[in-house]
């Protein structure tokens, strides 16, 4: 696709940062009904409130405005205080949230409140199971705690990996390393498809369980487990040269690609029965079309290059053209089917994901830079 198609979306993406930011009265946007636009706020950012600040980082970035990088460096500052809650998640709000403000502008208070959110999450790790626990506090209402494990939690290894590099701490790398093997054995089948979550033994690190948070069933392959899995272990090579990562990345991407209905947008569980009622996972596909843009870049061999390029524009261009509306609101999310949460809304991590591939597919973003 021509780079203007990109940039013609990214410019209605950036709208909705627009619209979105004088919405939110500090609260922190969640997922949004997609008629009326209205944002579901969390007060303290739940998981998912780096995403909101890494939209506007990455704003920032590619257009130069001030209010972007305002607002990203404000609701950082408001994610501080969740350096301490005891939740795995601090991966996902730390990285996103404050990290990229160091990485992209080398904004020094943004670097300050990563390192914190990642000094105190490094104190949690088990070293008997060789991995971080969900923790009290993570966001699954069930099945949360000192021995639960979960695949959504591997991308937040990444926060580890660059506070080791920016703090001078090395043993954080290791422990970033070793959580993201463990959960190979957790959560990845031998045929590429993935389990969301495990439990172990917090005593002895012995694995007692794979299950769903969030899937069909045990056995079903949730969507966003799967694009999870692509996209943590990708963007894990992409911090740590590790192969292994490299290889479980491409494994599980082509397991994605072989499964995914012809599309290219995923349903909210590979297993869920298809009818015309079916929900859709655009977040799902939106983590799938960033990922694959990752492993792209992270290819020797020039045809693995062009086929998971090729599959990351293809999905990026279903995304764009059938459910990315005209004010930038990307359509057909499905949080939680299990519990009817948001099944058909806009999602703020969804939103994110797009964002970053079109960043990268318009070229304002090398795709391994964050
Ligand atoms: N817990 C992360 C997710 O729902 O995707």
């Amino acid at each position: 696709m021509p780079d203007s198609v990109w940039q013609k979306a990214l410019d209605r993406m950036a709208k909705r940062v627009d619209q979105t930011g004088p919405q939110l009265k500090g609260a922190f946007p969640h997922h949004a009904d997609p008629v009326t636009g209205e944002w579901t706020t969390t007060p303290d950012g739940d998981w998912t409130g780096g995403f909101w600040p890494g939209m506007c980082w990455l704003a920032a970035r590619s257009t130069g405005g001030a209010r972007y990088r305002r607002w990203a460096g404000e609701w950082a500052e408001r994610l501080r205080p969740r350096a301490g809650s005891d939740t795995v998640f601090r991966g996902f709000l730390f990285y996103y949230g404050a990290a990229l403000g160091d990485v992209l502008f080398g904004d020094a208070s943004a670097r300050e409140i990563a390192l914190e959110g990642a000094r105190q999450w490094a104190k949690t790790y088990n070293p008997n199971a060789g991995c971080f626990p969900l923790g009290d506090a993570a966001e699954e209402a069930s099945d949360v705690g000192q021995g639960e494990a979960s695949i959504d939690t591997v991308q937040g290894a990444a926060l580890l990996v660059w506070a080791a590099q920016a703090a001078n701490e090395p043993a954080w790398r290791n422990l970033a390393v070793f959580h993201a093997r463990r959960h190979i054995e957790f959560c990845i089948r031998p045929d590429g498809s993935v389990c969301q979550s495990a439990s172990f033994d917090p005593v002895t690190g012995e694995l007692k369980r794979r299950y769903t948070h969030k899937g069909v069933s045990d056995e079903s392959t949730w969507a966003r487990a799967q694009a999870w899995a692509i996209l943590g272990y990708a963007l894990m090579h992409q911090w740590t040269g590790e192969p292994d990562f490299l290889e479980v990345a491409g494994r599980t991407a082509d397991w994605w690609i072989a499964h995914v209905p012809a599309s290219r947008v995923a349903y909210w569980d590979f297993d869920a029965p298809v009818g015309p009622e079916t929900e859709h996972d655009s977040s799902a596909t939106a983590i799938a079309a960033a990922a694959l843009l990752k492993l792209a870049a992270a290819q020797k061999d020039e045809q693995r290059r062009k086929e998971y390029r090729a599959a990351a524009e293809a999905t990026a261009r279903v995304l764009v053209e059938g459910y990315l509306d005209a004010r930038g609101i990307l359509d057909r999310g499905c949080y939680s089917k299990r519990i009817n949460l948001a099944t058909r809304s806009e999602l703020i991590w969804g939103s994110y994901y797009l964002f970053e591939a079109l960043h990268v597919l318009a070229g304002k973003l090398e795709a391994n830079r964050i």
